[in-house]
C-alpha cells in the first residue's frame, strides 16, 4: 500500500507526459482552448472570414491567399473549385482543424479561435468525401449519433438523402448488416448513408465537403436538390462543397475559389453574366455531359 501511494504521482505524471506526447502527435498543430473560450451554444448564421491567409504547417506556399467574405442567418452557401484550390481547407479553419496564419474567422462576430473547442466542433456537422461505416445494420449506422431514434426519424433522413429507396429493396431493408461481414456497399451509397445520418442530429453548421462525388451527376444534382430546403430549414447555415455546377446551382450564393483565392462569389445567374471563370467551368462542364450529338 505505502509503496503504491508512493509510486502514485509518479505514475499519473508520466501518463500525464505520455498524453502530451501522444496530443502533439496527433495535432499537427496545437489548437487549444484560450482561457475566456465560450460555448457555441447558439448561432445567429453570420459567417465572416476577413482576409483570411492560411499555410500548411511544413508548407512554403499559402494554401489560402486573403479570402473575404461573409453568409447571412440561412443562407445555403456553395463553394466551387478545381481540386486542390482550397476549398477543404477553408472547411478547416472553420472548424478549428487549424488556426488561420494570418486574418479571422468569426461565427457571429466571434472569433473561432474564442469558442470552446469541442463545443464549435460539435455543433459543425461535416459529411466528408470518404466515409466510414462500421459492422452493424444500416439503421444503426444511420442513427450512429442518435442511438435512440425513431424507424420514423431514420427513413426519412434515408428518404432526404436518396438511400430509402435502396434499403427498402435489400430483404432485410433496415436490419441489413453491413461491414465486413455484411452486404457491401459502393462509395455512393455509403455516401448518401453518411448524410442521412449527419442529417438526424441538429447541427448548428452543417457541411457537404465533396460528399456526393461517388454518386452519378443525375442522382448527385437530385440529393443535392432535396438537400437543399432540408439544409436551410434545419441550420442557420450550411455549405456544400461540389466540383459539379449542376449540384450547386441552387444554393444561394456561389463562392468561387481559384488558387486559394476567393475568384467570384454570387448566384448561379449573377457568376454566368459576371465571372469568365465561372463560365469557362460551366462551359466544359455541360461539354462533358452532351458528348456526341453533333451528326
Ligand atoms: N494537411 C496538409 N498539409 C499540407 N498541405 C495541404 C494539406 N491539406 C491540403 N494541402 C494542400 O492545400 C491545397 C488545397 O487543398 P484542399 O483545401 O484540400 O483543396 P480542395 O478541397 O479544393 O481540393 C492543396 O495544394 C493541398 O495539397
Ligand atoms: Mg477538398
Amino acid at each position: 500500500m505505502l509503496l503504491i501511494g508512493f509510486a502514485a504521482p509518479a505514475i499519473a505524471q508520466a501518463s500525464a507526459s505520455a498524453e502530451r506526447v501522444y496530443e502533439i502527435i496527433d495535432a499537427p498543430v496545437e489548437i487549444q482552448n484560450r482561457p475566456q473560450a465560450a460555448p457555441f451554444d447558439k448561432c445567429g448564421g453570420r459567417v465572416t472570414f476577413e482576409d483570411v491567409w492560411f499555410r500548411y504547417p511544413g508548407a512554403t506556399e499559402p494554401t489560402l491567399k486573403g479570402i473575404s467574405f461573409e453568409t447571412q442567418p440561412k443562407e445555403l452557401i456553395a463553394i466551387l473549385g478545381t481540386t486542390g484550390s482550397g476549398k477543404s481547407t477553408v472547411i478547416n479553419l472553420l472548424q478549428r482543424f487549424y488556426d488561420v496564419t494570418q486574418g479571422s474567422v468569426r461565427i457571429d462576430g466571434r472569433d473561432v479561435r474564442d469558442f470552446e473547442l469541442e463545443s464549435l466542433r460539435s455543433h459543425i456537422g461535416i459529411v466528408f468525401q470518404e466515409t466510414t461505416l462500421f459492422s452493424g445494420t444500416l439503421r444503426e449506422n444511420i442513427a450512429y449519433a442518435k442511438p435512440n431514434a425513431s424507424l420514423e426519424e431514420v427513413i426519412a433522413v434515408a428518404k432526404a438523402a436518396y438511400i430509402h429507396e435502396f434499403i427498402e429493396s435489400l430483404p432485410k431493408g433496415y436490419d441489413t448488416i453491413v461491414g465486413e461481414r455484411g452486404v457491401g456497399l459502393s462509395g455512393g451509397q455509403k455516401q448518401r448513408i453518411a448524410i442521412a445520418r449527419t442529417l438526424l442530429t441538429d447541427y448548428h453548421i452543417l457541411i457537404l465537403d465533396d460528399s456526393t462525388s461517388a454518386v452519378d451527376a443525375e442522382t448527385a444534382d437530385r440529393i443535392q436538390a432535396s438537400l437543399d430546403k432540408i439544409m436551410r430549414d434545419r441550420t442557420c447555415n450550411a455549405f456544400v462543397i461540389a466540383q459539379r455546377i449542376s449540384t450547386i446551382q441552387n444554393a444561394d450564393r456561389i463562392l468561387l475559389i481559384d488558387d486559394g483565392k476567393l475568384a467570384a462569389q454570387g448566384t448561379h445567374e449573377e457568376l454566368m453574366r459576371t465571372s469568365s471563370l465561372y463560365g469557362a467551368i460551366l462551359e466544359s462542364q455541360v461539354n462533358q455531359k452532351q458528348p456526341a450529338i453533333v451528326a
